[in-house]
């Protein structure tokens, strides 16, 4: 398989979050030589985008091979930039700051409260107090929930919405669910010995993604001391947070006060309304 069938046949220099990134970084505060952290970059499409900017970046992941592979890449580009393999919910909360924490769809793939805290306990110790943490995420789209898509578990009577094919997502917490196989690496192990297993209607599933509504997700992002200055995109999947525990907050190039949710829709234009946080389900 080639590197651009990997990226889903956008090609590496196409990643998900690079279009945000591009429209983000010219309205911020923030210098080229800036010291940045890319949550979860993968094989460093967003690394090599951000270092190639003259950014000074430094970028984790928690497999291997993909940063093996990174380094392979950033190598063969001529660029400089650091890699290591790290948990993000395991960031060290002693050391230099970053000026920008860039999450390209990593957290979305951190499921639990505990290890969501975690994370965001982390980026909120290493974020500079003028830096901002620029998140993409894949969020939940309400009108996915209809009685077509509902699915009711006979044993306990707990309602679930079916998407993308097999996968269930847990309106009481934001969590999708996908099939459970068994691990090739641990071919004797079966659900009971995983964490997040769940039966429904006789079919095991596990929990693989956290799917917030956009309110939802600002709503988390504000318990964890984040100030979220705007939502965007075409199903409101980025936003621009600062974190509050430090000074004022820095500001966009709009008014403050109230978040900006900025959604465009297929045709390319955009719906600007000023946004509320609601309560977590
Ligand atoms: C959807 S990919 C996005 C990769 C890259 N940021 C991009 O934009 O193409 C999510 C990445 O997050 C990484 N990841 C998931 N959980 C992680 C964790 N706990 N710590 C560090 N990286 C993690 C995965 O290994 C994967 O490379």
């Amino acid at each position: 398989m080639s590197r651009d069938e990997l990226y889903g046949g956008l090609g590496f220099n196409e990643f998900s979050s690079k279009s945000f990134l591009t429209e983000t970084l010219p309205r911020l505060n923030v210098n080229a030589g800036a010291r940045v952290l890319d949550l979860g970059c993968g094989t460093g499409p967003g690394s090599c985008f951000l270092a190639a900017l003259g950014y000074r970046v430094h970028g984790i992941d928690v497999i291997p091979d993909a940063i093996d592979k990174a380094r392979e890449i950033a190598a063969e580009r001529g660029l400089d930039i650091k890699y290591d393999v790290m948990d993000v919910c395991h960031l060290p909360h002693e050391g230099k700051p970053y000026e920008l924490i860039i999450d390209g769809y990593c957290s979305q793939g951190i499921v639990t409260d505990k290890d969501r805290a975690a994370m965001f306990s982390g980026v909120k110790a290493r974020l500079a107090s003028h830096g901002y943490l620029l998140m993409s995420c894949s969020v939940f789209e309400q009108h996915r929930e209809t009685p077509e898509t509902q699915v009711v578990d006979e044993a306990t009577g707990k309602v679930f919405t079916a998407f993308d094919g097999n996968d269930l997502w847990d309106g009481d917490t934001e969590t999708c669910y996908n099939r459970f196989y068994v691990d090739p690496l641990r071919p004797g192990a079966g659900p009971e010995d995983f964490d997040g297993t769940i039966l429904v209607n006789g079919v095991w599933f596990i929990h693989r993604r956290r799917y917030r509504t956009p309110e939802n997700l600002r709503t988390e992002l504000k318990s964890h001391g984040f100030t979220v200055l705007e939502q965007s995109g075409e199903v409101m999947e980025n936003a621009i947070c600062t974190h509050q525990g430090y000074g004022e907050p820095q500001s966009l190039d709009h008014e403050m006060g109230e978040i900006r949710c900025i959604q465009a829709n297929t045709a390319g234009s955009e719906q600007s309304t000023k946004c509320s946080s609601a309560g977590v389900r």
